[in-house]
């Protein structure tokens, strides 16, 4: 599997020292305000894992699975909900973690979701953002890496389902995509 990938964009250390240092403001942003703190799966499962180590205050955790992309490389533009929330955001303080923004569709879509089901505020970490891509006005407000528009893979993100599994965030061989 790692011999798929042309090079690591993000170490492990790399992303847990961003995780240490995200994890510190949202401590500070969000202390007394009991956030609910939303994972965006499948993508952002290693993300949600590390990150909410690094909050020191109270939060509640919660998943959504949400899927742009299916098995394409490019976004449908379409955002389907595939598991809704366990517990309503009505007047909580919601905190979006997720993996990447790539076009912005699926946070564009989350965000006046939660808006809509009346969220107190609504805010958004992201471990990439793919600025050049987007076609949402979509702005982050944690984000650990802007990243060029390269086909990346690992820690959570994934190509045709696999990859998610790697420590790390790198860059695949455009060979492998290119034999689909
Ligand atoms: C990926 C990624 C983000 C989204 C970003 O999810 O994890 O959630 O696409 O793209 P966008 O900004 O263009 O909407 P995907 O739909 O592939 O589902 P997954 O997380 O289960 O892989
Ligand atoms: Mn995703
Ligand atoms: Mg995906």
């Amino acid at each position: 599997m790692n011999d798929d990938i042309e090079k690591i964009l993000y170490s492990k250390e790399d992303i847990q020292q961003v995780a240490k240092k995200l994890g510190q403001q949202i401590t500070k942003d969000y202390v007394d305000k009991n956030p609910l703190v939303v994972c965006i799966l499948k993508g952002a499962i290693l993300f949600m894992s590390d990150i909410v180590r690094e909050i020191d205050t109270y939060c509640e955790l919660d998943f959504m699975s949400v899927s742009s992309y299916g098995n394409a490389q490019v976004s449908s533009g379409s955002v389907k909900i595939i598991k809704d929330l366990d517990v309503s955001v009505e007047g909580r303080n919601v905190l979006i973690i997720e993996d990447i923004i790539d076009t912005g569709r699926t946070l564009q879509t989350l965000v006046d979701l939660f808006e809509h089901r009346k969220a107190n505020s609504v805010k958004i970490c992201t471990l990439l953002d793919k600025k050049e891509r987007r076609v949402e006005g979509v702005t982050p407000d944690y984000v650990g890496f802007e990243v060029p528009n390269e086909f990346v893979v690992g820690y959570g993100l994934d190509y045709l389902g696999h990859y998610r599994n790697l420590p790390y965030v790198g860059v695949l061989k455009p060979k492998i995509y290119s034999d689909n």
